[in-house]
C-alpha cells in the first residue's frame, strides 16, 4: 500500500513540474513515506527524515507515522502530511503554503486516479482505504482511518489505463479487500466486473481477512480469466485464546477450513500468510497451535514478525505488562521460520518437472545472467538468461535451490542433448 501511495505521490509531483532524482542525496526535496505497523519500520522512517534534514534538505514526512505522531515530527521534517492528504504535497511545496501539517482523515481516495501514470510491469490499484477491524495489536485503523471503498467505475478506469500502458500484472489493494462494498456490489461482484472488463494478463488482490473471505470469491477466482489464484490470508496466530485476544474473529479450525477449502476448490492456488509470535500472554501451548496450523496448511510463502507493542492499538492500553521475554520470542520466531520453510519446501518440490509460464520482473539478485520471474500463482522462479522485464517465458522447473525453484526455458531444454547436466532436487 505504501509503495502504491509513493508511486501516486511521485506522479502527482511530476505532473506539477517537479523532476525525480535518482539519488535522494542530490535532491532539493526529500519525501519520506513512513510505516508504523511495527516499531522498527517506524524508527527507520523517522531516522531517515532526520538524516536528510541534517543534510539541509527540505523534508516532507508522510504516511502512517506522520499521521499519528504529527506534531513531534515537525522537529525532523518541514512538512508533515497524513495518509489521506498527500495530494496536497505538490501545492504545499509550490505555493509555499504556510501550514506545516495536513492530517485530515475524513477524505476519500478520489485523488488516486489524478496521480496515475506508469512505466512499470507490475502495478497496484487501491480498491479501498482504511480499516474497520480493530485487531487489538494494530494501529492501521488509527493511522489510515475508517474503511472506504472506491467507486467500481474509478477502479475499472484506473485498470484500463494500466492495461493501455502495457502493464502485465496488477494487485488490487486494501487492508481487508473481502469487505469491499459499494452500493450493492460486494468484492466478488467487483472481481467479476474486473475480469470481464479488463484484460491485464495477471490480476491479484491482497489482503484477505480469513473471517470475511467467501466461497463466492474463491469460486470467482476459480472461474476467472485474468484473476489469478494467489490468496494472502494472514493467520497471525493458531491458538483460539490468542486469536480471541487479538480480536481476529475466527478460530483455528475456521482458518484451517478456509485454507483447505481454497486448496480443494482451486488446486493450483497458492496461499501466503502473516504470522506473529510473542503476542502478550502467548504461552508455549498457544505457540504450538500456530505450528500445528503451519504444518497442516503448508504455506507457499509467509511473513513472520515478533509482536511489537504499538500506541494507540487497543492492547497498548490494556495488557502492557503481560509481555514475554525477548529471548523466548526470538527462539519462537526461529522455530516458526524453520517450520514454515519445511512447508514451503514441500510445496516447491511439487513444482519439479512441471512447466510454467513465467512473467519476468527483473534480473536475479545474485547474477545478471539470471532473471527472476513469477508463475501465475505468484511464486518467484529464477530463470537462466538475461530476459527483459515484462517478457513471458515458458519454463520447466528442474531444481530447487534453497527454497527457490530454477526454471529452464523450454526452447533451451529442447536443444540440449540427453546427458543434460542438471540435478533434480537439491
Ligand atoms: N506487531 C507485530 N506485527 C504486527 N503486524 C501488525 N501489527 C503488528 C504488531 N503490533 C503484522 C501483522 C499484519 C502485518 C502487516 O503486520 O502480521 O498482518
Ligand atoms: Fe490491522 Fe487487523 Fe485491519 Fe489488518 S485487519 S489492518 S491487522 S486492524
Amino acid at each position: 500500500m505504501n509503495e502504491y501511495d509513493s508511486r501516486i505521490i511521485e506522479n502527482l509531483m511530476i505532473k506539477e513540474g517537479f523532476t525525480p532524482s535518482k539519488d535522494a542525496n542530490n535532491a532539493d526535496i526529500v519525501i519520506v513515506n513512513t510505516c508504523s505497523v511495527r516499531g522498527k519500520p517506524e524508527s527507520k522512517g523517522i531516522e531517515t527524515a532526520r538524516s536528510f534534514k541534517r543534510k539541509g534538505k527540505y523534508v516532507v514526512l508522510t504516511g502512517c507515522t506522520a499521521q499519528q505522531r504529527s506534531e513531534e515530527l515537525l522537529e525532523v521534517a518541514d512538512l508533515v502530511v497524513g495518509t489521506r492528504e498527500f495530494q496536497v504535497i505538490p501545492n504545499a511545496l509550490k505555493k509555499k503554503l504556510d501550514r506545516r501539517m495536513y492530517l485530515d482523515l475524513k477524505g476519500t481516495c478520489d485523488f488516486y486516479f489524478s496521480g496515475r501514470r506508469t512505466n512499470k510491469v507490475l502495478e497496484y490499484v487501491a480498491i479501498q482505504e482504511g480499516c474497520d477491524n480493530f485487531c487489538s495489536y494494530c494501529v492501521v485503523p488509527y493511522t489510515r482511518g475508517r474503511e472506504v471503498s472506491r467507486l467500481p467505475e474509478e477502479i475499472i478506469k484506473e485498470l484500463k489505463y494500466l492495461e493501455d500502458s502495457g502493464v502485465k500484472e496488477v494487485t488490487l489493494l486494501g487492508q481487508n479487500v473481502n469487505s469491499y462494498y459499494y452500493k450493492g456490489a460486494d468484492f466478488a461482484d467487483l472481481l467479476k466486473m474486473v475480469d470481464e472488463e479488463v484484460k491485464i494478463p495477471r490480476i491479484y488482490f491482497t489482503t484477505s481477512h480469513p473471517r470475511d473471505i467467501s466461497l463466492k470469491v474463491i469460486r470467482t477466482i476459480k472461474d476467472a480469466r485474468y484473476l489469478k489464484p494467489w490468496f494472502h490470508l494472514p493467520l497471525q496466530a493458531g491458538s483460539d485464546k490468542v486469536l480471541k485476544e487479538m480480536n481476529r474473529g475466527y478460530t483455528k479450525d475456521e482458518y484451517l477450513e478456509i485454507a483447505l477449502r481454497i486448496r480443494a476448490e482451486v488446486p493450483e492456488a497458492t496461499i501466503s500468510t502473516d504470522i506473529m509470535v510473542g503476542f502478550p500472554g502467548e504461552g508455549d501451548e498457544d505457540f504450538a497451535e500456530t505450528l500445528d496450523v503451519v504444518k497442516k496448511v503448508q504455506f507457499d510463502n509467509a511473513y513472520m514478525f515478533m509482536y511489537s507493542i504499538r500506541k494507540p492499538s487497543p492492547i497498548y492500553f490494556k495488557n502492557k505488562d503481560i509481555s514475554i521475554d525477548d529471548v523466548k520470542v526470538g527462539v519462537r520466531l526461529r522455530t516458526l521460520i524453520s517450520e514454515v520453510n519445511k512447508g514451503i519446501y514441500q510445496r516447491r518440490k511439487l513444482m519439479l518437472g512441471k512447466e510454467y509460464e513465467i512473467l519476468i520482473y527483473g534480473p536475479a539478485r545474485k547474477s545478471p545472467k539470471y532473471s527472476k520471474g513469477k508463475t501465475e500463482n505468484n511464486i518467484t522462479v529464477v530463470v537462466p538468461g538475461a530476459f527483459s522485464e515484462g517478457e513471458f517465458v515458458k519454463v520447466k522447473v528442474e531444481k530447487i535451490i534453497g527454497l527457490t525453484p530454477i526454471g529452464y526455458p523450454l526452447n533451451v531444454l529442447a536443444s540440449l542433448t540427453n546427458d543434460f547436466p542438471l540435478n533434480r532436487g537439491g
